[in-house]
């Protein structure tokens, strides 16, 4: 059983007559312990995607129209509120693309991540049950909320984690407010909050757009080694295919609601099949060559509710034939593993 089962997600904004088709159709596994990277341009609707694993988008506007979202085997489309908490910085966590707007200006750094573990590790400081997870095993064992030894083990756990993300003296560092943080630090201080809880999968969307090239790729380095190290598996968000070579399992490509290639990275990143996909790796920045060459795609992404009929690329694919703007094509597995929305893929 795949640890995430997305399975022919439909999901609008708005209702009735006025509803626009946000998430089209999507279908997307993520295994135990597996990296898979959801690009395309800004628009496209990874965040949306994303945020449906936690049921995040808010009902309304959002409508879940149909399909199924299978978190280790269940649907959190149908689950209660309460469920929802549970999986919620749970099973699955969120990193950011903003820090500084996700952490609280007001509280220590050391303070927030305490707050993480108190909601998700009931466990921490109860005598005998170091890997109990359930409140009713923390029950059974005599554990006392803000008890002596459940304060020490939350004390030294935020340490724990802050040395796992990389920061250094944390012991003094977790003393600190956000403010007094660099960009880079502050998200590795958000990574040790989507740890507190010991998640099955992280979600990062775009956790490095914000901080420059250098922090970008210590935090990318990081991230792979937490999976290595944790075993989660992570979803990755970016619209830079740079980043995915060094990272994915799995690359899915999205365009205008829907997933238009989907394939193991290392066969997407050599031989891209959707027209899409190779105009996105045409506008990739090259760290060697010439800068000149760097290509941005023509046009723009269509917005929601204004999806061109049938291929929605086709107005700007420059392979676009006659019929292509009659029918939508459907996702076509074409060689093992490899998914591809597009008949003409093989044309070269
Ligand atoms: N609350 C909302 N109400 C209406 N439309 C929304 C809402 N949130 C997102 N959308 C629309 O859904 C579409 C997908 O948005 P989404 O934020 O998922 O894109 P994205 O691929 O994450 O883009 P970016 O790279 O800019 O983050 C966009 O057309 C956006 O305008
Ligand atoms: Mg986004």
């Amino acid at each position: 059983m795949n640890l995430l089962e997305i399975k022919n997600l439909k999901m609008d904004f708005g209702k009735d007559a006025g509803a626009l088709r946000a998430i089209d159709d999507v279908s997307l596994a993520i295994g135990e312990g597996e990296t898979v990277c959801l690009v395309g341009e800004s628009g496209c609707g990874k965040t949306v995607t994303a945020l449906s694993i936690g049921k995040l988008v808010p009902t309304p506007p959002a409508h879940y129209v149909d399909g199924e979202i299978l978190l280790n085997g269940r649907d959190v489309l149908k689950m209660s509120s309460r469920q929802l908490r549970e999986i919620r910085g749970g099973v699955v966590s969120y990193v950011f693309q903003e820090p500084g707007a996700a952490l609280n200006p007001v509280f220590r750094i050391g303070n927030q991540i305490k707050e993480s573990l108190k909601l998700h590790r009931p466990d921490l400081g109860a005598p005998g049950t170091a890997s109990a997870r359930s409140g009713m095993a923390r029950h059974r064992a005599g554990a006392v909320p803000g008890a002596p030894s459940r304060r020490k083990a939350l004390d030294a756990e935020v340490i724990r984690l802050l040395k796992l993300v990389g920061i250094p003296a944390p012991e003094s560092r977790l003393r600190n407010y956000p403010f007094e943080m660099s960009g880079g630090m502050q998200q590795r201080v958000m990574i040790a909050m989507a740890l507190a809880s010991e998640p099955k999968l992280l979600v990062a969307d775009e956790p490095t757009t914000a901080l420059d090239v250098t922090i970008q790729a210590q935090i990318l380095d990081l991230l792979s080694d937490l999976k290595q190290r944790l075993g989660m598996a992570i979803l990755l968000i970016t619209h830079n295919l740079g980043i995915v070579g060094d990272m994915a399992d799995r690359v899915a490509v999205m365009y205008a609601g829907q997933i238009v290639e989907l394939s193991p990275a290392r066969e997407l990143l050599r031989r891209p099949l959707h027209p899409y996909t190779r105009a996105l790796m045409a506008s990739v920045p090259k760290l060697r060559g010439d800068a000149d060459r760097l290509s941005a795609i023509p046009g723009n992404v269509p917005r929601i509710g204004n999806f061109p009929p049938g291929c929605r690329f086709a107005p700007r694919c420059p392979m676009a034939k006659p019929e292509c703007s009659s029918k939508n094509p459907d996702l076509v597995e074409v060689e093992t593993g490899r998914f591809v929305r597009c008949p003409f893929w093989k044309t070269e």
